[in-house]
């Protein structure tokens, strides 16, 4: 509830021209007697059009609000889908709709996963992810940008949500910010890296461009970004590289992510055949 009335109230102010001198105001300002109302909706983005939130405190207002949405969610083709998805590997979205979505990214090569413990594929960003590819794979084309949890990028249980993600898009860029303190991260130079919010997961950047009319598999453009979150006196950290840069001022190194893994991240994989050896001949007859 709060982001939306704090998103209606900051776009009401802004049509109402309240950044503007009272010369100009009346020639820009949004005639508030109109019918139109602002394409704002509360609405649980997981559930489908026709799921209907288990409110105690089922109102008007909420009904009216859900129907509204929902010929959003039915009819309209969503070509953009940003945004900063929770992140709960306690979620709470455990809908028909949007768990059967996330099934696709239980199978890897037309095979099952094989995972004992996929808890990590019921996070709430994966849940995000899925309902933004899903979204543009249906209006054939568009864009998913998430600032998320950066797990999924090399993770081998989320190796069938990579495969599917690359499927979907013809471009992915993923900017990786780095700054897990669960796996003690430093930054190559052995200097320290910081997260760019107040949390524990490592964090990335993700932009997935589907361009209608061409099919995938994409092509994956990666970089890193490693530092402090603000700079002490003034020089290069991540907010400050983050407000001077673009897509086209980044250095991307460009890979094709190859099965069984097909990892969103360049990995040192030389002694992968002697890792597995050993597993293998260690296994009982
Ligand atoms: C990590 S916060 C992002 C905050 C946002 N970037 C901002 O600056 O206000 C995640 C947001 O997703 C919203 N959210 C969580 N679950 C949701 C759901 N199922 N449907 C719609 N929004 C949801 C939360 O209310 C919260 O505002």
């Amino acid at each position: 509830m709060a982001p939306y009335a704090v998103a209606h109230f900051k776009l009401g102010l802004q049509l109402a021209g309240r950044d503007l001198p009272d010369s100009q105001r009346h020639a820009w300002a949004y005639d508030f007697a109109s019918d139109e109302r602002l394409g704002v909706y509360l609405t649980n983005s997981l559930e489908a059009p026709h799921e209907y939130p288990g409110l105690p405190l089922f109102t008007q207002f909420v009904a009216d609000e859900t129907a509204a949405a929902n010929r959003v969610k039915q009819d309209l083709p969503i070509m953009v889908v940003i945004g900063n998805p929770p992140y709960s590997g306690h979620s709470a979205n455990k809908g028909e709709w949007i768990s059967g979505l996330v099934r696709d990214y239980y199978q890897v090569d037309g095979n099952p996963l094989g995972e004992h413990n996929p808890k990590y594929l019921l996070d709430d960003y994966v849940k995000f992810m899925r309902f933004g590819q899903w979204h543009i794979d249906r209006s054939g084309g568009g864009i998913l940008a998430f600032i998320s949890n950066n797990g999924y990028l090399d993770n081998p249980t989320f190796r069938g949500m990579r495969q599917s993600l690359v499927n979907s898009f013809t471009d992915i860029y993923i900017l990786n910010l780095h700054g897990s303190s669960k796996k003690r991260e430093v930054a190559p130079d052995g200097s320290p890296d910081e997260n760019v919010f107040d949390i524990q997961q490592g964090v990335a950047i993700g932009l997935f461009v589907k361009e209608p009319g061409k099919r995938g598999p994409g092509v994956v453009r990666y970089a890193d970004l490693w530092g402090l979150r603000e700079s002490k006196a003034g020089g290069a950290s991540k907010y400050e590289w983050l407000l001077t840069h673009d897509i086209s001022s980044t250095g991307w190194d460009a890979t094709s992510p190859q099965t069984p893994f097909y990892l969103f991240v360049r990995q040192d994989d030389s002694a992968r055949d002697e890792y597995h050896a050993l597993w293998v001949s260690k296994m009982p007859l």
